[in-house]
């Protein structure tokens, strides 16, 4: 579960991004994304992030934007935030119990020194190629991180 703040840019990326890498690698994996804001509730990913996405042949069919629940708490064993605020907001929703990962996608990017993927809804066209690049750099690591777990007796860590 990737999450951002709008679910329109940054989340559905990654969302794109890691169900093509999964499904290159052969994981069987649920992949969704949601954002801590509901004001796009209900509406396609932004425009500019279909169509930079499209350019590296990424798939967007179907996404529509909602607001993070704490049911998802129920689903998902990975909850990966775009940025420190919306881990935050993560962390503060946390149920005791929830024994998955909470954390930023860009951990799994260790050879980048890079902690967060900027809000790109302001941004010109740069501002995307630079989400789509941060986002395909931490979802290799992310795929390298399940696979060396799904060969380990415990998945999550
Ligand atoms: P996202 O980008 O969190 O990557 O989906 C944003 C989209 C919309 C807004 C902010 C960020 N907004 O303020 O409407």
């Amino acid at each position: 579960m990737f999450v951002c703040l709008g679910n329109i840019c940054r989340s559905p990326t990654a969302q794109a991004v890691f169900a093509a890498r999964a499904a290159y690698a052969g994981l069987d994996v649920t992949v969704d994304s949601a954002g801590t804001g509901g004001w796009h509730e209900g509406q396609p990913p932004d425009i500019r992030t279909q169509e930079h996405g499209r350019q590296r042949g990424y798939v967007f069919t179907n996404m529509r934007a909602r607001a993070f629940t704490d049911e998802d708490f129920t689903w998902f064993d990975y909850i990966l935030a775009m940025d420190e605020k919306n881990l935050d907001v993560l962390k503060s929703r946390r149920p005791d119990d929830y024994n998955g990962h909470i954390g930023l996608l860009m951990d799994f990017a260790r050879d980048l020194d890079v902690k967060e993927v900027p809000d790109p809804y302001y941004s010109g066209a740069s501002g995307f190629v630079r989400v789509l690049d941060l986002i395909e750099t931490a979802c290799s690591g992310l795929i390298a991180h399940i696979k060396a777990q799904s060969a380990k007796p415990s998945q999550v860590s």
